[in-house]
Order: C-alpha cells, then sequence, then structure tokens
C-alpha cells in the first residue's frame, strides 16, 4: 500500500522545547520531480511550511523506489542536512517523505499534536508491517491507534538528541529498510523508552486523496476549437470476450464528436461470434476511420500482445498526442468524452463508469497490502456520484486516455502489460504507479456504463434478447420503443382502445420484435405446431403464452420481467386503484 511508506520519525530535545516557541523545518527526500511530489509542493506552500529538499537531481541508490525514497541514503543526506542546524535550541524538525505524502494540516497544529506527545521521537504508526510481515509480532500490540511503525520524519528540537539518534541508530545501516526500521525499534526498546505508536491524527491521510479539479492550471493549455489543432488520438478497442450490444458499442465509435481525420482506429477482436458484428461496423464506417488497423480472431494475438500492439504504435508516432484504450464492455454513452477527458489535462485519466444500479466501478478507491482491491472509505460516494471531482487513484481499467508524451518519457521504460503471470490490468496499474505517475478518475460527467459479460450465452440466435436482468438499460434502449414512455405523458389520446379493455401502445421496438419472431421461428414455429406447415393446417393454439412458449425457448424469466417493468405500469395507469397480477396474452 502506498501510505506505508511515510514515515514520521520525531525527535524532541527535553521539557524546555515548547512547541509554541518552536520553529518548524519540514525536510523532505526526493530524487525525482514526479507526480507525487509536485503534491507534495502543492501542501506545503498551501500551509506556508519551511521545507527543505534533499537529493533532487541526485541518483537513487536506495532501492524501491517506487514506494518511496527510503533506506539508508535518505538517512545518510539527513545526517549531513542536520549538520548544519545542531546549534538551533528551538528547532523542531520533521523528516517525511513526499512522494506519497500531503500534509493536511498547518505547523501550527501539527506542533500542537507534537507537544502533547511530550517525547523526543516520535514515529508515526500504520496499520500493517511493511515491508516485513515476519517483524509484525514483535511489535507490542497497542489498545488504540496502529500497531506498527512507519518509516518516514524526524521531527527535533534541540540539537544533541538528533545526533545521538542518529549516530547510535542510523550509522551501521545499508540501504535496507527492513534493516533499518527493525534496528531501530530494536534499539529503542531495549532503552526502555515507552514508544509512541500513535497516530497523528490527520497529520497523514488514511486514503488516496482528492485533487482539487486543477485541471487546466499550468501546462499546455489546449485550443480545442480549431479543428486543424485537435491532438490527434489513437482509439484502440478491444474485444476480448463475448459481450452484449457489441454493435451498440461500435456504433458509438462512429458517432463521438470528435474530428474523425484526428482518430486512428485499432481494433483488436478476439472473439468469432463478434466478426460478424466488426464487419456490419466496417461496412458502414470504414470511411471515418482512414489508417485503421482491424485484428481478428484468425491472428490468434494474445490481448497482452494486442495491447502492447496498440500502445507501441502511438509510442512509436510522435505525432500521437493521446492513447485512448477502450473495452468492448464499456458503453460511453457520453460522446463528448475524448474532448473532455482531454481537457482535464492529465498524463493518465479514466471516466468514472460502473455497472448501472451496482457498486461496480472501473477503479479501485485503495490498494491491500498485496496490491489487490481494498475500499477506500469515499468509493461508493464516488461511484454514486455523491462526491464529484477528480480523483488520484491506484487502479484504472477497461478504458482511459494517456498522454503520448508520457508513454513515451516517463511510461517508456516499463512494459505496461505483459508480465509473467500477471493479467494485463494489474500489470498496467502497477507499472504506472512504480513511474511515479498519478492515475484519475473523473466523475465530473457523466461518461455511461459498464456492460456485464457474466451471463451472455452466445448459443442463442439473438443473445442480447436475454440481457434484460444482466443489462436492463441496455437493453431498454435496445428493444423497447422509443415512445413507449409517452404513455405515462399527459396526452390522453396517446393508447388506442380500439375496443372496450383492448388497448394499443408501443412498447417493443423494431428489433425486439424481429428478433422475437426470429427466435420462435428458429426454435420451431408459434404455437400450433413444429413448424410452419404444420402450424398452417391449423394448430393447437394460435397464440404465444408465458406458460408455454417463453419457456420453450427459455424466455419466461426475461418475459415476466418485461411484463412486470413495462407493462404492470401500463396496467396501473389505465386501471388506477387496480394492482394487475402479471399474467397477459399477448397478440403479435
Ligand atoms: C502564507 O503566507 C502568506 C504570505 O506570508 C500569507 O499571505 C498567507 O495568509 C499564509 N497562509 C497561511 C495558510 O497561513
Ligand atoms: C535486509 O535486512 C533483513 C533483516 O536483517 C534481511 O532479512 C534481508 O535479507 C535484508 N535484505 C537485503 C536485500 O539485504
Ligand atoms: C445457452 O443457450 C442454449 C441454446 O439456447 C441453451 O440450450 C443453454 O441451456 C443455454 N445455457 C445457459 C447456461 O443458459
Amino acid at each position: 500500500m502506498f501510505l506505508s511508506a511515510v514515515w514520521a520519525l520525531i525527535l524532541t530535545a527535553p521539557i524546555h522545547c515548547r512547541a509554541s516557541m518552536a520553529e518548524l523545518l519540514v525536510i523532505t527526500a526526493a530524487t525525482e520531480v514526479n507526480d507525487g511530489y509536485l503534491r507534495f509542493m502543492r501542501t506545503i506552500r498551501q500551509f506556508n511550511y519551511t521545507v527543505q529538499v534533499l537529493g533532487l537531481g541526485e541518483e537513487w541508490k536506495g532501492g524501491d523506489v517506487a514506494r518511496t525514497v527510503g533506506g539508508g541514503q535518505k538517512v545518510r543526506w539527513l545526517k549531513k542536512e542536520l549538520e548544519k542546524h545542531k546549534d538551533k535550541q528551538n528547532m523542531v524538525i520533521m523528516f517525511v517523505d513526499s512522494y506519497d505524502v500531503i500534509l493536511a494540516s498547518g505547523p501550527e497544529e501539527l506542533l500542537k499534536k507534537f507537544s502533547r506527545f511530550s517525547h523526543r521521537v516520535v514515529f508515526s504508526a500504520e496499520g500493517f508491517c511493511w515491508p516485513d510481515q515476519r517483524l509484525a509480532s514483535k511489535y507490542p500490540v497497542v489498545h488504540h491507534g496502529k500497531r506498527y511503525l512507519n518509516s518516514g520524519g524526524v521531527r527535533v528540537c534541540g540539537r544533541d538528541m538528533l545526533f545521538e539518534f542518529l549516530h547510535k541508530y542510523c550509522v551501521t545501516l545499508n540501504d535496507n529498510v527492513t534493516l533499518f526500521r527493525s534496528s531501530v525499534f530494536k534499539k529503542w526498546s531495549k532503552r526502555k523508552e515507552k514508544l509512541q505508536l500513535n497516530y497523528l491524527g490527520n497529520y497523514v491521510p488514511s486514503a488516496w486523496t482528492y485533487e482539487h479539479g486543477c485541471g487546466i492550471c499550468d501546462d499546455d493549455l489546449l485550443d480545442l476549437n480549431g479543428d486543424e489543432e485537435m491532438p490527434l488520438v489513437h482509439v484502440a478497442v478491444f474485444i476480448e470476450q463475448p459481450t452484449p450490444f457489441l454493435e451498440e458499442f461500435l456504433e458509438r465509435l462512429a458517432t463521438l464528436i470528435y474530428p474523425h481525420t484526428r482518430l486512428r482506429l485499432f481494433i483488436h477482436n478476439n472473439v468469432v461470434y463478434h466478426e460478424q458484428h466488426v464487419e456490419q461496423f466496417w461496412t458502414r464506417h470504414r470511411s471515418l476511420f482512414p489508417g485503421a488497423r482491424i485484428i481478428g480472431p484468425e491472428e490468434n494475438l494474445r490481448q497482452d500482445q494486442a495491447r502492447t500492439m496498440a500502445v507501441e504504435a502511438c509510442k512509436k508516432d510522435v505525432s500521437c498526442d493521446y492513447f485512448f484504450s477502450i473495452d468492448s464492455d464499456v458503453a460511453l454513452t457520453n460522446p463528448d468524452v475524448l474532448r473532455i477527458l482531454i481537457e482535464e489535462n492529465k498524463a493518465v485519466i479514466a471516466p468514472m463508469l460502473s455497472r448501472h444500479g451496482k457498486l461496480w466501478s472501473n477503479f479501485w478507491g485503495a490498494l491491500s497490502p498485496e496490491g489487490f482491491y481494498s475500499r477506500s472509505e469515499d468509493y461508493i460516494d464516488i461511484v454514486q456520484s455523491k462526491r464529484v471531482g477528480l480523483w488520484n487513484v491506484p487502479y484504472i481499467t477497461q478504458v482511459y486516455l494517456i498522454r503520448g508524451e508520457t508513454l513515451r518519457s516517463r511510461l517508456a521504460p516499463v512494459s505496461l502489460y505483459q508480465q509473467e503471470g500477471m493479467d494485463p490490468d494489474m500489470i498496467f496499474c502497477k507499472s504506472v504507479r512504480e513511474q511515479g505517475v498519478f492515475m484519475f478518475v473523473s466523475n465530473r460527467d457523466e461518461f455511461g456504463r459498464l456492460i456485464s459479460s457474466t451471463n451472455y450465452n452466445i448459443s442463442r440466435l439473438h443473445p442480447d434478447m436475454w440481457q434484460i436482468f444482466d443489462n436492463p438499460v441496455d437493453w431498454r434502449e435496445k428493444y423497447i420503443h422509443e415512445d413507449y414512455s409517452k404513455i405515462f405523458e399527459d396526452d390522453e389520446n396517446f393508447v388506442e382502445q380500439p375496443c372496450p379493455d383492448v388497448y394499443w401502445f408501443p412498447a417493443f421496438s423494431e428489433r425486439m420484435c424481429d428478433e422475437l419472431v426470429e427466435t420462435m421461428e428458429d426454435f420451431g414455429g408459434w404455437s400450433g405446431g413444429k413448424n410452419k406447415d404444420e402450424r398452417l393446417s391449423g394448430g393447437y393454439e394460435n397464440v404465444p403464452t408465458v406458460d408455454i412458449h417463453m419457456n420453450q425457448i427459455q424466455y419466461e424469466k426475461e418475459w415476466l420481467k418485461f411484463l412486470k417493468d413495462y407493462i404492470v405500469p401500463v396496467t396501473e395507469k389505465l386501471y388506477p386503484g387496480y394492482y394487475p397480477k402479471v399474467y397477459i396474452f399477448i397478440f403479435l
């Protein structure tokens, strides 16, 4: 987990050093200016902290730089820096990391909290034992707050203490963080100094943090008005499993509001069943997408290879301003999505999407210590748009926009999708995180939803018809008549009544009528005969009913759902106060 690397190691001189008189200096270590560093420095400026940055421009030799500038090198820099302050009696020094730290309150509050400890050295604590879980049992049990030492900051008040401390506990250290932490811990506890394992209130945030919508504040302001100047976007589409409503998905590519001359389309279709849909799409819209590249299932390209191929194409093309990756189970119903995301001006950004009415989304709010899903405290509020903004998150998937320049620089050294034993989405996010590039998800606009493809049965003739449960919104858009909702408007004459108690109103779309008829015919004909001939020669029944036909085509559950959701409300409108049972004959 990201914040595990924060240290707050605080040293204080005895009694005479009162926080109110103290001067506070923040010391941090960073070897490169990355997103995390810039965020840290914004909070430093926000609260007017005095800061000293160690290590910028120096080569890092301390090990796992992705997690933190950690280990012995950091401590050596710190020692050297502290020489300069050794005569300042009233100085309190706080040593913190920068990439994964933000300061959430000002110096005054920090000093107040610090003085309450009445200890010379205070470490911050954390909820799990990193980097070596095996040391966990060696820590004392705490009854409140967090149990494990966190490795990240020193506050010094007065000179001697710090030198004593660093001298005794740090001189023998190499660049091994584990060793450092365990040795500090052991020696310190041997001296029977009571170790403060208190969590310092809001000094370190416990979750991934909100970024103010600082969208277009500094660098390249984009002029999105002149067509010629629109950034060139490589759009990469991945159809990796049978996906409901794929025709609609493809159709949306053609209706994106963006000059198509500035798009380069790449499609990887790994599903034989969908070849027909890609072909139809291509026949209709090929003129919109010059220079497109379509790779079908016959090429036997694995998902990770296809993703790598697409991203490499943008990397190699210096005119590629953005790489937009989109999976087939994403329904981007906002045609302005590209312009909106580009205007947010981030290196990596995803539009926030979730499954209709569900908490299942395309981002994670936090990571578990093992690097898997963990729910952040604000996750639900973000998914439900009760909190709206641009969110810095550790994991995004299915659809995102990456700046081409970032691919060619910060992300250039890493393989974004290929690594033994890991799924491409996990590799992608891990690599981006490790390069110190922030990923954002935006819920400032409505972008669409995710499609569920878990119960998609392509042995059916028209499998989308069965999706009324899993993908109700898409089902409605495809199969319910566009005028259906007018039934509930004020126009009394909209529902016709050709004879008493018989009503005419639009319910199904043309598409539904066609597919239902085709499905019945494919099964062997309407009630009254197994096939057309039998039927014409006079069969047993001439209405399709729930109990016979719908269950013959295994559509009973879906049909009842349709009746409940779409027909019952109509009868309630026509017969106010009468609550019908769902038991209806439909004449087609
Ligand atoms: C920070 O310092 C500036 C200039 O001295 C001052 O105007 C501002 O109010 C200070 N901000 C805070 C949060 O103390
Ligand atoms: C770091 O120190 C720990 C604890 O002594 C040891 O188990 C581990 O092997 C060391 N790691 C390296 C890379 O030296
Ligand atoms: C998938 O559809 C086929 C053909 O309609 C049907 O026989 C089969 O039972 C279905 N499978 C599932 C899991 O519903």
